[in-house]
């Protein structure tokens, strides 16, 4: 929205296009936009163009239809939306795509994140009264029932932030949405329940510009002194909710952070209202006006730019050995002589002593953050001598898991808006566990909604395989692992072993990135197979599991990551002279196993390729001359993981790449899935 300056149509339209291109990686099977038009700013009609597609098809498509856009329109006041879309319903499609509409004419636009459970009852209700549905869409309903609920007012005329509470008082499931209507120009209003949604606030310059006042719009030096106004005047030049100029909703920091830092996170069932210049938040069940706390961004736009790298999910696994940094940061304590010497934790400072008296911790996520437990899982019990049980969310809500008082839960996300872990968390919570997050982006519902909590600090990660986040999120609970055991003595050499091998983390993973070469030769031997397998055990169980869920989802290829002490009762029988065998045998306890491993792979004629420790010379051996071998630099065995599987995401990478995929939007995935 902006309000008081003139802006020029063609630059709104501009705007709403790159918003979408930075939200692209969280959903991209087609576009929208629904923006004001003329002939004439007195006679508005808006326009909604659509496209299938990533948001450059979009913009070829409004391009395409230049001469229905008045482009040199300067608009006062103008709300424009769009959206960018991961299907749920129905196939990616022009008519599939957001904004909806009620009718012909646009009277109510509609953009939405999530997923609307009783869609089938409302469209019924609707279909009776005479609504024609032309998507394959739950969204659809929503500007229908709009609609339909503005023509049963009427007579009454009730605001627009009324009309929405009463569509979203209809609505089940989660939802973030933005309404617009030809019948409250120049006003939007968002709503949100489960999916996320922020609003930023464009701070009023300090030079010249229009201050919205409630007579209208004037320009004043706003800033400056201002002793000789009238007293009326100052206080509604003053007041917060006057004096911004432009607002951006949106579901991610990212689309917004090159215009604004200033931003404010929407609770569930809060009502955001934009009219008249200013905002206003209010809440669903007392429809009373609250307060919410404006924060500034962290994130700054060169964290959301690819740089010098061709892709994002290239440019993040080049980013680990500076964020592991970041993830340690001021949380590593030093001694005198520069050794390190405790773990400090703000975020958990509190909870530690209840962590302990825990009768167990389960780590709970999905995808790569789930494998980042896997990793832990061990340190985490020698370290706490706790049981400590590792779930996948979806399946916490299938099973009901027996969730009790006395357990640690703690719920790992990169986004911290996975619908799935979200829900794990909040039944965990309902069952009375004390609820710890590990969560990359701050102000994110896991962040807000857990009783404590690490962020892991690895910076925005916009490809959609999480790469910094997985070595993030390993250190992360390495650190909570190491402070939740502080006052054993027993464990106190090992404890400073582990500290010291933390400091040399960056350096071994930038070794470790010296690998590219290697990996992207080995990426042309391998690009054209059917299938892979990936074998790990102990620390690295996790890394043959993550290695093959990299390989999977982004150069499409078919590959599985077993426990290595499993391969006897089943994989084994998958062993040939073709398919290619990645078995991750770095020096630690579970050395030796693997090493017959090796063997009784060799003597069935597998194609082994081998990734082991760099001063290791007896495995290769053992593999004998037909195998490859890639060497890693060494660390503290539990930390291993973060170092093995560099070499797997670059071979992912240039698997990718050769394989002619999109490497940072893989095919039917989206970053974040704020849907069950
Ligand atoms: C999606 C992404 C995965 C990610 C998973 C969990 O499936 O494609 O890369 O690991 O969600 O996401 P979270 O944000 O909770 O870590």
């Amino acid at each position: 929205v902006n309000y008081g300056v003139p802006t020029q149509q063609k630059a709104i339209v501009d705007k709403l296009l790159n918003g979408l291109r930075r939200l692209e990686y969280r959903g991209y099977d087609s576009a929208g936009i629904a923006v004001d038009n003329g002939p004439t700013v007195d006679q508005l009609s808006p326009v909604v163009l659509k496209e299938t597609g990533k948001i450059d098809e979009l913009q070829k498509h409004i391009e395409g239809r230049a001469a229905e856009l008045h482009g040199d329109l300067y608009f006062e006041n103008h709300c424009g939306i769009g959206h960018t879309r991961w299907a749920t319903h129905g196939p990616p499609a022009p008519k599939n795509s957001h904004p909806h509409t009620s009718d012909v004419a646009n009277e109510f636009l509609v953009v939405h994140n999530g997923i609307i459970t009783n869609h089938g009852a409302l469209k019924a209700m609707l279909e009776k009264k005479g609504y024609a549905f032309e998507s394959d869409t739950d969204t659809e309903v929503i500007p229908k029932l709009t609609k339909f609920l503005f023509d049963k007012f009427a007579p009454r005329r009730i605001t627009f932030r009324q009309l929405v509470m009463e569509v979203v008082r209809q609505l089940h499931g989660a939802f973030a949405l933005i309404f617009k209507s030809t019948h409250y120009p120049g006003e939007l209003v968002a709503a949100k329940r489960g999916s996320p949604l922020l609003l930023g606030i464009v701070e009023e310059k300090k030079t010249s510009v229009s201050v919205v006042t409630s007579e209208g719009y004037r320009t004043s030096n706003a800033g400056d002194n201002d002793a000789d106004e009238a007293p009326d005047a100052k206080r509604r030049k003053n007041a917060p909710r006057k004096q911004h100029l432009e607002f951006y909703f949106a579901s991610d920091a990212s689309a917004m952070v090159e215009h604004t830092k200033r931003v404010l996170h929407l609770e569930d069932d809060d009502v955001a209202h934009l009219h008249d210049g200013g905002y206003g938040i209010y809440r669903m069940e007392r429809s009373a006006e609250v307060e919410r706390t404006v924060e500034t961004l962290k994130m700054e736009l060169e964290n959301i730019m690819k740089g010098e790298f061709e892709h994002f999910m290239k440019k993040e696994i080049h980013e680990q050995p500076e964020s592991v940094v970041q993830t340690m940061m001021g949380r590593v304590v030093k001694d005198m002589e520069g050794a390190a010497s405790r773990v400090f934790l703000g975020g958990m400072i509190n909870f530690v002593s209840t962590i302990r008296r825990s009768r167990r911790i389960v780590l709970c996520g999905c995808g790569t953050s789930y494998n980042s437990a896997i990793a832990v899982r061990q340190l985490m019990e020698e370290l706490t001598e706790l049981p400590v049980t590792l779930e996948l969310a979806s399946d916490v809500l299938d099973r009901r898991c027996p969730f009790f008082r006395d357990d640690t839960c703690v719920f790992i996300s990169q986004s911290g808006e996975t619908a799935d872990t979200l829900k794990a968390m909040q039944y965990a919570k309902d069952r009375g566990a004390l609820c710890v997050g590990i969560v990359n982006t701050v102000g994110s519902a896991i962040s807000r909604s857990t009783d404590c909590g690490v962020h892991i600090n690895a910076g925005a990660e916009i490809g959609v395989a999480s790469t910094k986040a997985y070595t993030c999120q390993i250190v992360a609970m390495v650190l909570l692992s190491l402070s939740l055991s502080e006052d054993s003595m027993s464990l106190h050499s090992r404890r400073k072993r582990i500290m010291s091998s933390l400091l040399e983390l960056p350096n071994a993973i930038r070794k470790a990135l010296l690998l590219d070469a290697q990996m992207r030769e080995l990426a042309k031997e391998l690009k054209d197979e059917n299938s892979l397998l990936l074998l790990g055990r102990g620390y690295n169980y996790a890394t043959a599991l993550e290695g093959a869920l990299k390989v999977k989802e982004v150069a499409l290829l078919h590959s599985e990551g077993i426990l290595a002490g499993e391969m006897k009762h089943g994989p084994l029988a998958l062993v040939d002279e073709v398919l290619p065998l990645i078995i991750v045998a770095t020096m630690d306890d579970s050395y030796k196993k693997q090493e017959s491993a090796v063997q009784q792979l060799r003597a069935r004629g597998g194609r082994l390729i081998l990734i082991v420790s760099e001063e290791d010379d007896e495995i290769a051996k053992t593999a004998g001359d037909k195998a490859t071998i890639v060497r890693v630099p060494t660390v503290e065995d539990c930390l291993q993981s973060v170092v093995n599987i560099v070499p797997l995401q670059l071979l992912s990478y240039h698997l990718t790449v050769l394989r002619g995929h999109n490497v940072d939007q893989p095919r039917n995935l989206a970053k974040s899935v704020t849907v069950e």
